[in-house]
């Protein structure tokens, strides 16, 4: 029944799209000679944007698929390759219900009586025949960092696990002469397999790179974007073309490159889409100046403002956890919740991007951001669903609600050079890009509150740090102590030891863990400590996708839910601005800490100040 229900929604959902598609391709006809995007570029009044009409006008460039008459033909392939889509999703969303041994849950009678059939494991793919859609995807700025260690990799690793369409290419622009070949070369050793499932590795990424083809190009050229237009449309054959591209780039140039992008090298029968990489400006004027310029050339719904944190697993189980589970959610407040630490620490320092570093440190690259938003998601409300707005809605009202930053509830520092075991590790400032005299924070903590009836009180610590003794990332939950406890003797005078502690571990090694008091075994009745542990490794053989893949996937499938919304960076950003104003204003001088050490100790003052210990400095972990 739920399957026919379905399948008549899918229809329904390609029939209305085909319309849709119709009619305002009937539109655009009468518009006399305006382009038609799809679910994109509506400014095309304005007069710095003239969609593809230069590169239709290149003779060698025009294909008959720009024409309105073939583009009411591709229309019907489009609402096939939405519907395909949307199944693949409905799969990504499917929860697999297994118990804690690996086998399926047992049916369950429903309260009508029937009996809940437990969800296969494996619901085929249905055979849509030739699909007439292209996707490209442009990774702008191609011979950097990001785009070799991440982007790529996490495109092959899509490809591999045959999560992309099954048209598609790859294309890298950046400055740099290449040939495609030497695009390949240099991506190829970048390019890794999944550990669980190694058959045809070499094979599928030789398939893979055959997709990958470069244009050298200047990010302010609208001519070289022009050049890739051209490029991208032969390879697109005149299929119906989505373009996704990916500014890997510094953020100078970001508008120029949307702007020559979009002007230049919008799909004219799809849709196109930007993902931008923070940062998104480095206070709110600078980021609404350049949300202000993005907009010129976007609409909100083609921006995927990408915070990597959010497309890690244990982020995106944190609202599974909490909302699937009746036993924390009653528990999730200032009832029960003592406070909430959002740590962070890596145990390098900025070697090699000192550069970029010095102009923002660790506030604005860390805590600005990464856990700003884990914070978001772990103190918002129920959404109404799981729809990107309801959820990003529900975000922005936590981030609207909490109290201004006071200097005094944030402490800084900075790591200095450290010899250990015959070996010295460098300063901060001994980077030969960061000036001398750089105050530049590369460790920070903050407490933070949310003036709602929910956390009232509940102080939220940050702590972010670069060099520091440990790499690692986690959400740890402290409870309150137990009123009237009947084995308080058992503890001793040091309650806290007793409090439950629940951990959320991101990385490395992803666990959930539950600290709980437990009865040693024997006769006697002495208490310790013990864990209720999900590690992750032992419980699932599946490797983990990194962050990039689930994301890049999303922004492919236009799912926003995972990207930052304009306003929700408007409110980080008024969080996080008079602050970082402040503490410049005043110079404050971070507190010096050796590299590989556990950080500042005005840390601990800082926690101890609002009546909380850091979880992850206990020695019980
Ligand atoms: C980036 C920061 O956003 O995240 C880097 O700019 C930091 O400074 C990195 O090293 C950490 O990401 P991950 O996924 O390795 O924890």
């Amino acid at each position: 029944m739920a399957t026919l229900r379905g399948t008549t929604l899918l229809v329904f959902l390609g029939v209305l799209l085909l319309l849709l598609s119709t009619f305002r391709c009937e539109a655009a006809d009468k518009d006399d000679g305006d382009q038609f995007f799809f679910g994109g570029l509506s400014k095309a009044k304005d007069p710095a944007v003239e969609p593809n009409i230069e590169a239709n006008k290149l003779s060698h460039c025009s294909s008959s698929s720009n024409t309105f008459s073939s583009l009411h033909h591709e229309t019907s392939y489009f609402s096939k390759w939405v519907t395909e889509i949307h199944f693949r999703r409905q799969l990504r969303n499917h929860f697999e219900l297994k118990s804690a041994n690996g086998f399926p849950l047992n049916a369950v009678p429903m309260q009508d009586g029937s009996v809940a059939k437990p969800l296969e494991e494996e619901v085929p793919i249905p055979e849509f025949g030739e699909t007439k859609s292209m996707l490209s995807i442009t990774v702008v700025g191609a011979s950097g960092d990001l785009a070799k260690k991440k982007i790529f990799p996490a495109l092959f690793a899509l490809y591999y696990e045959d999560w992309l369409p099954e048209n598609f290419v790859v294309y890298g622009y950046a400055r740099t002469k290449m040939t495609d070949e030497e695009l390949r070369n240099m991506i190829s050793k970048t390019l890794t397999c999944r550990i669980d499932r190694r058959e045809n590795c070499q094979a599928k990424m030789e398939e893979f790179l055959k997709r990958c083809f470069y244009h050298s190009g200047q990010y302010n050229s609208p001519e070289d974007f022009l050049e890739l237009n051209c490029k991208l449309k032969e390879r697109e054959g005149g299929k119906l073309s989505n373009r996704l591209f990916y500014l890997s780039i510094p953020p100078n140039i970001f508008v120029d490159v949307v702007r020559c992008a979009s002007t230049k090298a919008s799909s004219a029968t799809g849709w196109t889409r930007v993902i931008v990489e923070k940062p998104f400006g480095r206070d709110s004027e600078s980021s609404r100046e350049l949300t202000k310029c993005l907009m010129q050339y976007l609409t909100e719904d083609q921006i995927f403002r990408i915070d990597h944190y959010l497309g890690k697993e244990l982020v995106e189980n944190l609202s599974v956890l909490r909302f699937s589970n009746l036993v924390f959610e009653p528990l999730w407040s200032r009832n029960y919740i003592r406070n909430v630490q959002f740590i962070f620490s890596e145990d390098f320092g900025t070697e090699g991007r000192g550069g970029y570093f010095d102009n923002y440190g660790i506030i604005r690259d860390i805590m600005q951001n990464h856990l700003l938003q884990i914070l978001a998601l772990f103190a918002m409300e129920t959404p109404v669903s799981l729809d990107a707005e309801d959820t990003r809605n529900e975000k922005v009202k936590v981030l609207k609600s909490m109290k201004p930053l006071q200097l005094e509830d944030v402490i800084v520092g900075q790591y200095k050079g450290h010899s250990k075991g015959g070996k010295s590790y460098p300063g901060y400032i001994d980077d030969p890009t960061v000036p001398k005299d750089s105050v530049t924070p590369t460790f920070a903590a903050a407490a933070l509150f949310i003036n709602n009836a929910r956390w009232d009180g509940v102080p939220f610590l940050m702590k972010a740090g670069k060099a520091l003794h440990t790499k690692r990332a986690e959400i740890r939950v402290q409870f309150r102590h137990v009123p009237g406890n009947l084995y308080k003797r058992n503890f001793g005078t040091d309650l806290d030891k007793a409090t439950n502690e629940l951990v959320l571990r991101l990385q490395p090694d992803e666990a959930i863990y539950l600290k709980v008091n437990n009865k040693v075994p024997g006769l006697g009745m002495r208490l310790d400590r013990s864990d209720l542990n999900l590690l992750y490794r032992t419980r699932y053989t599946r490797e983990i996708p990194d962050a990039y893949e689930r994301l890049l996937l999303d922004a492919i499938e236009g799912e926003r839910r995972l990207f930052i919304r304009s306003d929700e960076l408007d409110a980080a950003w008024t969080l996080f601005t008079p602050l970082l104003k402040e503490m410049e204003e005043k110079k404050i001088m971070p507190e010096l800490y050796p590299y590989g050490s556990r950080g500042p100790v005005g840390a601990h003052y800082l926690a101890a100040k609002h009546d909380v210990r850091w979880g992850d400095l206990t020695g019980e972990d």
